[in-house]
């Protein structure tokens, strides 16, 4: 692989340089804020980015758009294998097609949100997207900031950072309330229910993606804002392992 220009990098003891792509791993439930604060730290360390739940709200798009009855586990898992679903990891710009479409826009609306738990239950499906994941972690030029509920455990085991970040479900409402512009309590109340709901069906089954990797570190985000997540994380990633490029000084 292609060495990064180190000019700029601080001086790091030999045991915390990276043998290959520097992996960083966020889990944890819906509203933690994972998105956010990825990017801004793949951004800051100049590493790549990856939303997972993205690549399986694209499979959940495609599997509508195409009339798969999302509930019918077999109909899915037949159907998994036909989308082309790309992440472009670009901290500065991440993307996401399906069959060469951008789906960023459609990928976030209440059907697909509606039926994602169903299909990310599916266990072709999950395959499919850990082995497009690890492809994307393999090809990342420095490293990577991945974000979902399964990626310390099954995904990425041997990541350099493993973190799960928490929150209430109460906490994680208000502040997607706030992101919609929702202001009213029948709204937030309704927030909060598909929020209960969706930990519910993440965590509840068999199959659960979501679990906190005995290695990772536990962030409760509750009562801190999003910069200074981004700092702890930070912190740590500095404590762990040495990010060639690191713009987190100069920000
Ligand atoms: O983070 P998100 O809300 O965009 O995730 C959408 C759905 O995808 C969520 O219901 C759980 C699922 N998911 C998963 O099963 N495994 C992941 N690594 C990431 C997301």
């Amino acid at each position: 692989m292609e060495t990064a220009d180190r000019s700029d990098a601080p001086a790091i003891a030999d045991d915390l340089a990276p043998a290959g792509p520097v992996v960083v791993v966020l889990d944890g439930p819906a509203g933690t804020g994972k998105s956010t604060v990825s990017r801004e730290i793949a951004a800051r360390l100049g590493l790549s980015f990856l939303d997972t739940g993205a690549m399986y709200r694209a499979m959940t798009y495609w599997l509508l758009e195409n009339g798969v009855d999302v509930e019918d586990a077999d109909a899915v898992a037949v159907a998994s294998g036909k989308p082309v679903v790309r992440s472009g990891t670009d901290a500065a710009g991440p993307t996401i097609t399906v069959d060469g479409v951008d789906v960023s826009g459609p990928i976030r609306g209440p059907e697909v949100t509606a039926a994602v738990s169903a299909v990310s239950a599916v266990p072709e499906v999950r395959t499919r997207m850990v082995e497009l994941q690890r492809g994307s972690a393999a090809a990342a030029p420095v490293g990577i900031v991945a974000e979902g509920r399964d990626l310390g455990t099954v995904v990425f085991p041997r990541a350099d950072l493993k973190v799960y970040l928490t929150a209430s479900a109460e906490i994680r409402a208000t502040r997607r309330a706030a992101q919609l512009g929702v202001t009213d309590a029948a709204g937030i109340t309704a927030i909060l229910l598909d929020i209960e709901r969706r930990d519910a069906a993440d965590s509840g089954r068999a199959t659960s993606p979501l679990a906190k990797a005995a290695d990772a570190v536990e962030v409760d985000t509750g009562e801190m804002t999003p910069e200074q997540v981004v700092d702890r994380i930070i912190a740590l990633v500095h404590g762990r392992v040495a990010v060639p490029v690191d713009r987190s000084r100069r920000s």
